[in-house]
C-alpha cells in the first residue's frame, strides 16, 4: 500500500486499521472493542484488552529469543562510562526494583514521581512502575523545587524516586536538596523516597524516609508483571499550558503500546534488533516514547545518553556514539544540531567517524529552521526527517512516513499527516480554510491510539483546553497550513506556550512569577527568536506608581525569581522596563505583536490596537537594550 492508500484506510476504516496494528503486540487478553467512548464521551482505544507494558518491553523479548540482545546502552560522557544491559539483564533489574517498590506498598493504580538525571536507573524506575501497574510521573531534572512541588501535589505519589545529583557539562547539580525542598514546599508528603547515590555528590539521607536505590533493588524479591486494562494509565507527564498550573497528560497502556510499536515500523522504518538512539531526556515526552517505550517494545536496542551535543567532550560526540554503537536511526531536537553547527560548521569532527550504520536522522520538539535542516542534509547525506508532535499526542502526528513511502522533503514542512490523524486547518469560525491558508491546526476526533484520553484528575480542563473550541476536533495549539501537495507546515504556537531549546514552557506562568515582584504592576513575557535555542523568553514590565527600582536591579531580581520558581532551563535573561504595553481596546495585551517587533518581522498593525504609538516606544526600548532584531 502506498502512503495515500494506507492513510485513507487509517481514516476511513479506523477500527479495522488499528485492530490490525493491535494484533502485532502480545496482549494477555485481546481487546473486545477497538474504539469506544467512556462515560465522559472521551474516546478510548482497545477497551477490554489486558496487557502489561513492561512485559511487552522486556519479558516478551526474553521469552522470544532476544534475551541476550542489548536492550539498553547507557553511554555517559558526563561520567566517562558506558554500561550495557541485555533484555534479560534489564528485565531482572526492573523486576527487582519493582519488588522493592512493592515492599514499600506501591500497587497497581498508585502514583510514583521520578525526578532523575539521564541514568539507566531512570529507565528502570519507569519500567518497574509499569511492571506493577503503578503510574509514573517523570519530572524533568532541570525544573526547580517549586515546579516539582506542584507536580507532587497534583500526582500525590506514594513514593518518589530520585538521585543524589545530575551532571550538566562539567557541573554537578545536587538533586537531593532540590527534592527535599520540593517535599517541604508540597502539601502532599510522600511516604518514602528512593535515592540513587552517585559518587559525584553523595546525598544526606533522612532516616525513615529516604531509602537507598541500589540496596532496595539488590535486597528485593523480583515482582511479576501485573495485568492492567488497556485503558488504565501508564503514566502522567506534566506539560506547560497557558497558566502556571501544568497539565497532567495521561497516557494509557493499550493505545500507547500499539502506537509505539506501529510508529517504529511505519514512521522510523526500523527493524527489531536495530539500534535506535534518541538524544533527549526522559523528562520529556520524546524521551518517554523514543528512549524508553517504543524501541524496547519493538525489540530495538536503545541508547540512553548522559551528555550534551557539544563540550562532552566536543561537537563530535554524537558522531562518536553513532559509530561506537552502530546506530541505525537517530532522533534529536534541532537545537542540538544548531549547537553542533555553531562549534563545527564544516562538520570536520564528523569526518573522524564511520557513520555507515546510520540510515536516517529525525528531528522534532520545535520548529526546525530550513538552514539547519539543509546543513544536516549536506553533511550527513542522509534523509533528515522533521516530524511534528506534542506531549499530548505521544508520537508523531505529521511526518514523512519512512516505512510507508518516502516523500521528497520540503523545507519548513514536517511532510504529511501520520496514519490515524485526520488533520484539518480551521479558521476562527471553525471552517476549513483553503489550501496554503494559515489557521488553527486541529485533529478530527478520535485521535489515533496513544494520544491523551484526558488530563489527570481534570476532565473539565481537558474539555476546555482541547475539545470545546471546535466541536468534534482536538485543538493542538499550533498554527499552520497545508499546501497543494498535502504537506503540512507548522508555523508555531497560537497560545502562550514557547519552546526554549526544545523545552516547552509557559510564558503565562513566567508572567505570574514576575507579577509577584512587589514593584511590578503589569508584565508581558514573550518568546523572541534565539539563534541557538529557537526561542527565549523576554519580560516587559510596567512598574507600580511610586516604585523607582532601576532596570538592572529589577532584571536581576526577576531572573532569580524565574530561576528559583521554574528552573534554569527557562533561560530567562532580560527584563525590559516600559511605560505602556500595546493592548487591544478591550485591554488584551498584544503579545504576538511585541514578539514580531522584537524579531524584526513584517506585520500588519492590528486594527483593534488601542494606541499604535506604543509600538514605537517598545521598539525604542528593544533597541536601547540591544534585545532582539528590531528593524
Ligand atoms: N538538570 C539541571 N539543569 C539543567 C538541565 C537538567 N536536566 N538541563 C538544562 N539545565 C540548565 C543548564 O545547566 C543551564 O543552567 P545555567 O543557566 O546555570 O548554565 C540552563 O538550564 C539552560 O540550559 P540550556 O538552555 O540547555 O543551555 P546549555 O548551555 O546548558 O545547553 C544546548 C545548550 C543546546 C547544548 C542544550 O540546550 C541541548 O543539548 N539542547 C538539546 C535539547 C533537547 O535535547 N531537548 C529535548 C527535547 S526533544
Ligand atoms: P512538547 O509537548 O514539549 O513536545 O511540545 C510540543 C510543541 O512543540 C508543539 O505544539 C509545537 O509547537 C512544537 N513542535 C514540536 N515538534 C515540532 C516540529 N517538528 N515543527 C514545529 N514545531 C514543533
Amino acid at each position: 500500500m502506498n502512503y495515500q492508500e494506507k492513510y485513507n484506510h487509517s481514516i476511513n476504516n479506523k477500527e479495522q486499521f488499528w485492530a490490525e496494528q493491535a494484533d502485532k503486540i502480545a496482549w494477555f487478553k485481546k481487546p473486545e472493542t477497538i474504539l469506544s467512548q467512556d462515560e465522559n464521551g472521551f474516546y478510548r482505544w482497545f477497551e477490554g484488552g489486558k496487557l502489561n507494558t513492561a512485559y511487552l518491553a522486556l519479558d516478551y523479548h526474553v521469552e522470544n529469543g532476544r534475551g541476550e540482545q542489548n536492550a539498553l546502552i547507557y553511554d555517559s560522557p558526563a561520567t566517562n562510562s558506558i554500561k550495557k544491559y541485555t533484555f534479560r539483564e534489564l528485565r531482572d533489574e526492573v523486576a527487582k526494583l519493582a519488588g522493592g517498590l512493592k515492599s514499600l506498598g506501591v500497587e497497581k493504580g498508585d502514583t510514583v514521581v521520578i525526578y532523575m538525571p539521564m541514568v539507566s536507573e531512570a529507565a528502570m524506575a519507569m519500567l518497574a512502575c509499569a511492571r506493577l501497574g503503578a503510574i509514573h510521573s517523570v519530572v524533568f531534572g532541570g525544573f526547580a523545587p517549586s515546579e516539582l512541588a506542584i507536580r507532587i501535589d497534583d500526582a500525590k505519589p506514594k513514593v518518589i524516586i530520585s538521585a543524589s545529583c545530575g551532571i550538566e557539562f562539567d557541573k554537578v547539580i545536587p538533586y537531593k536538596p532540590l527534592l527535599d525542598d520540593a517535599i517541604e514546599k508540597a502539601i502532599f508528603k510522600p511516604k518514602y523516597t528512593i535515592i540513587l547515590q552517585r559518587p559525584q555528590s553523595v546525598a544526606t539521607m533522612i532516616e525513615g524516609r529516604d531509602i537507598d536505590f541500589i540496596d532496595l533493588q539488590n535486597n528485593s524479591q523480583s515482582a511479576d508483571c501485573v495485568e492492567v486494562d488497556a485503558t488504565d494509565p501508564l503514566y502522567i507527564l506534566y506539560t506547560s499550558g497557558t497558566t502556571g498550573k501544568p497539565k497532567g497528560i495521561v497516557r494509557d497502556n493499550g493505545g500507547h503500546a500499539v502506537a509505539m510499536h506501529y510508529s517504529m515500523q511505519d514512521i522510523y522504518n526500523v527493524k527489531p534488533g536495530n539500534v535506535f538512539w534518541t538524544a533527549s531526556d526522559v523528562g520529556w515526552v520524546v524521551g518517554h516514547s523514543y528512549i524508553i517505550y517504543a524501541p524496547l517494545i519493538y525489540g530495538c536496542t536503545t541508547i540512553l545518553f548522559e551528555g550534551k551535543p557539544i563540550r562532552t567532550p566536543d561537537a563530535g560526540t554524537f558522531w562518536r556514539v553513532i559509530e561506537e554503537h552502530k546506530v541505525d536511526c537517530f532522533f534529536t531536537a534541532p537545537t542540538a544540531f544548531r549547537a553542533i553547527r555553531k562549534e563545527d560548521p564544516e562538520a570536520n569532527l564528523m569526518k573522524k567517524y564511520d557513520l555507515s550504520s546510520l540510515k536516517s536522522i529525525f528531528v522534532a520538539g520545535e520548529r526546525c529552521d530550513p538552514s539547519t535542516l539543509e546543513w544536516l542534509q549536506n553533511i550527513s547525506n542522509l534523509p533528515v526527517i522533521d516530524h511534528w508532535w506534542q506531549t499530548e499526542s505521544g508520537w508523531g502526528m505529521v511526518s514523512n512516513m519512512m516505512g510507508v513511502e518516502e516523500f521528497p522533503v520540503k523545507m519548513g514542512s514536517a511532510t504529511k499527516p501520520v496514519c490515524g490523524f485526520e488533520l484539518k486547518i480551521l479558521n476562527e469560525a471553525g471552517e476549513e480554510v483553503k489550501t496554503n491558508e494559515e489557521g488553527f491546526i486541529c485533529v478530527k476526533l478520535p485521535m489515533a491510539p496513544g494520544s491523551l484520553p484526558t488530563l489527570w484528575n481534570d476532565n473539565e480542563r481537558f474539555k476546555a483546553s482541547y475539545l470545546t473550541t471546535f466541536e468534534g476536533y482536538y485543538l493542538t495549539g499550533d498554527g499552520g497550513y497545508i499546501d497543494e501537495d498535502g504537506y503540512v507546515y507548522v508555523m508555531g504556537r497560537v497560545d502562550d506556550v514557547i519552546n526554549v531549546a526544545g523545552h516547552r514552557l509557559s510564558t503565562g506562568s513566567m508572567e505570574e512569577i514576575i507579577a509577584s515582584h512587589p514593584a511590578v504592576a503589569e508584565c508581558a513575557v514573550v518568546g523572541i527568536s534565539d539563534d541557538l535555542r529557537g526561542q527565549r523568553p523576554v519580560g516587559f514590565v510596567i512598574l507600580k506608581d511610586g516604585q523607582n527600582i532601576d532596570e538592572i536591579n529589577l532584571e536581576n531580581q526577576t531572573i532569580t525569581l524565574i530561576r528559583d520558581k521554574i528552573g534554569a532551563v527557562a533561560f530567562y535573561r532580560n527584563t525590559i522596563l516600559v511605560k505602556r504595553l500595546p493592548k487591544t481596546r478591550s485591554g488584551k495585551i498584544l503579545r504576538k505583536v511585541i514578539r514580531q517587533l522584537a524579531d524584526g518581522e513584517q506585520f500588519t498593525v492590528p486594527s483593534t490596537i488601542d494606541d499604535p504609538l506604543i509600538l514605537e516606544e517598545i521598539k525604542h526600548y528593544l533597541r536601547e537594550r540591544k534585545v532582539g532584531k528590531v528593524v
